[in-house]
């Protein structure tokens, strides 16, 4: 089946089943909601996801920042259909649209567990590991080439 990258917006039905998603897979295992998040810096996001036919199973979302610098976010592959390319394929998607959108530098704040996922696209740790919302992350950067 095709995979698609699509970008939405804020007003879509793909928003609120990406909402849907990150509650899922990011904050109900904590035992938390994603809809009482400050979900404030989605509208300054280019939000992306990935359908295989028509069903969402993917996304990621890039916020432009100061100083030609922005911020990867939301990066998320459904269960079921991970390592299979296309947590890779939406991070490409991230790349070009951070060239695009003239930016220089993105930073992360990624979950140890996905740490190899980022250096394996050439992101580098800048971080000591620390909790967010229970889980151990790491600050990560990149230079857009
Ligand atoms: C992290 C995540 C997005 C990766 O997506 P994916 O589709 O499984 O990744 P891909 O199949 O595109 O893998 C790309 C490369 O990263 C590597 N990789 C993927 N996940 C990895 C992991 N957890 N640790 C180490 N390497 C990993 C793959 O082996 C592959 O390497 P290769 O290019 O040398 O073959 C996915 O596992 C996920 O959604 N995890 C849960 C949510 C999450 O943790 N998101 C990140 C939060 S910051």
């Amino acid at each position: 089946m095709n995979f698609l990258i699509r970008k939405f917006d804020i007003n879509s039905q793909e928003y609120k089943i990406s909402l849907e998603i990150r509650d899922e897979v990011f904050r109900r295992p904590q035992g938390l909601s994603i809809y009482d998040d400050d979900l404030s810096d989605d509208f300054e996001s280019e939000m992306y996801a990935g359908f295989l036919g028509e069903r969402m199973i993917s996304m990621a979302f890039l916020k432009p920042t100061e100083n030609n610098e922005g911020i990867v976010r939301a990066v998320i592959v459904l269960d079921q259909f991970r390592g299979l390319g296309y947590g890779k394929l939406m991070m490409d998607k991230i790349h070009e649209s951070a060239k695009k959108l003239g930016i220089k530098k993105l930073s992360l704040k990624g979950r140890t567990t996905a740490k190899g996922f980022y250096e394996s696209l050439g992101y580098e740790t800048t971080s000591q590991v620390f909790d967010y919302k229970g889980i151990p992350h790491v600050m990560m950067e990149k230079e857009v080439t």
